[in-house]
């Protein structure tokens, strides 16, 4: 049909959501979901009930502010933006219908067809098809196990002065698990300020954190107020909440408000009364502790079971957080055969890497996640890809 906008021809099936990784007895490496059982039910539960026994579901019924309701942006700024190394107020807080939405506006507010984006490669291929469906060019800096390579980077922005923002993930990247050094960390703050260009931090999971060392993020050494932020509930609470939020400077934040009153008007009340009674009835520094433990046990049953059955022409970091191993394949092997051998004999899925490249030119890398998989199918799943491997 001809009626359509040029953008409905950018649009691509994802990768992450593939029908083979539906298959009943699959050991699935796929999806980046939490597990379903660090879910804090009981606290959820009690939330509802705070909810109905306050007298205040008459509010959580009605329409709401677009910026997000007022007391759940407060507990952000106070708790959760604190904890993760940010000061900030509530007016600089919007929520969002979770992260992917801060992205999807981010490319909105600032990406006419055509325009250059400037991010990692690999990065997220949730980010790369929204930007691609806003008519972006992706550029992509090689990311290292310390974050994007800031030398690539600096000659980026010479050479695309007209760049309309950095996209970053510096925590336990998806789907390297790169975690950014410090000192990369204030580089990219401070070259936005030299450029004058939005960097576009999005840390889903920068909670996720197994490595004692507590890296502040690039939002902390924004003195330009070219930061923007991207959070969210999804991977530290539950993702079916969608409450995610955008930390900006006020000038910037109007205009994702603004966007937003135009997009779905407002997150969901209830969702977002639910996260408030939430935060103020639980201990969020112990939640986030105790989901680590969950996480780190997975990541390490994974390792032990890669160094075991996999073979030496594999490579990977052991990642210090998040939910991903990033495998390296040997050169002439291919990810989208090799999904379709592991899924057809084997049983076995995970995310062929060739969509993480926003240059469409490697893909001899597969992403692993153990964040979903049963913790005692991940050695057998694993024993399974080494087979398939030989
Ligand atoms: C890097 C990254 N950003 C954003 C998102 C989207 O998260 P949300 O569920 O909050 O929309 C994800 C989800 O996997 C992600 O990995």
């Amino acid at each position: 049909m001809s009626a359509y906008a040029t953008c409905v021809e950018r649009f691509i099936q994802s990768d992450i959501r593939n029908p083979l990784y539906d298959k009943p007895d699959m050991i699935s490496f796929s999806a980046g979901r939490p597990d379903a059982a660090v879910f804090p039910l009981s606290d959820i539960s009690t939330a509802f009930h705070v909810l109905f026994s306050k007298g205040e579901l008459v509010q959580a019924l009605q329409y709401g502010t677009t910026e997000g309701l007022g007391p759940l942006r407060e507990k952000l700024a106070a708790v959760v933006m604190k904890e993760a190394g940010v000061v900030t107020d509530t007016g600089n807080i919007m929520i969002t219908t979770g992260s992917q939405q801060g992205i999807n506006f981010s490319a909105q507010l600032f990406v006419n067809p055509g325009d250059t984006v400037i991010c990692e490669t690999p990065t997220y291929l949730g980010a790369l098809n929204t930007f691609s469906v806003a008519g972006a060019q992706c550029i992509g800096i090689p990311v290292e196990s310390d974050g994007m390579n800031i030398e690539a980077l600096q000659q980026t922005l010479e050479k695309h002065r007209d760049a309309k923002f950095i996209y970053t993930i510096p925590d336990f990247q998806n789907p390297t698990g790169s975690y950014m050094s410090l000192k990369k960390r204030k580089q990219i703050a401070e070259l936005a300020a030299v450029y004058g260009i939005p960097v576009i931090e999005d840390a889903p999971y920068s909670e996720i954190r197994f490595t004692e060392e507590k890296l502040p993020p690039i939002k902390s050494f924004d003195t330009s107020g070219m930061v923007i932020y991207l959070s969210t509930f999804s991977k530290t609470l539950c993702p079916g909440l969608r409450i995610g939020w955008i930390c900006a400077d006020t000038s910037i934040l109007q205009k994702y408000v603004l966007l937003k009153g135009t997009s779905d008007s407002q997150s969901s009340t209830i969702d977002q009364f639910l996260a408030y009674y939430y935060l103020t009835n639980s201990d969020w520094k112990a939640r986030v502790a105790s989901v680590r433990q969950v996480y780190l046990k997975r990541r390490n049953t994974m390792i032990e079971a890669i160094k075991k059955y996999l073979p030496d022409t594999i490579s990977y970091v052991v990642p210090e957080g998040g939910f991903f191993v990033w495998l390296k394949l040997p050169i002439l092997m291919d990810d989208k055969e090799l999904l379709n051998k592991t899924t057809a004999f084997w049983n076995v899925s995970f995310v062929p890497g060739s969509g993480f490249f926003p240059e469409k030119n490697k893909n001899n890398y597969i992403r692993l996640s153990y964040s979903n998989t049963p913790v005692d199918a991940i050695p057998e799943g694993i024993k399974r890809l080494g087979q398939a491997l030989q």
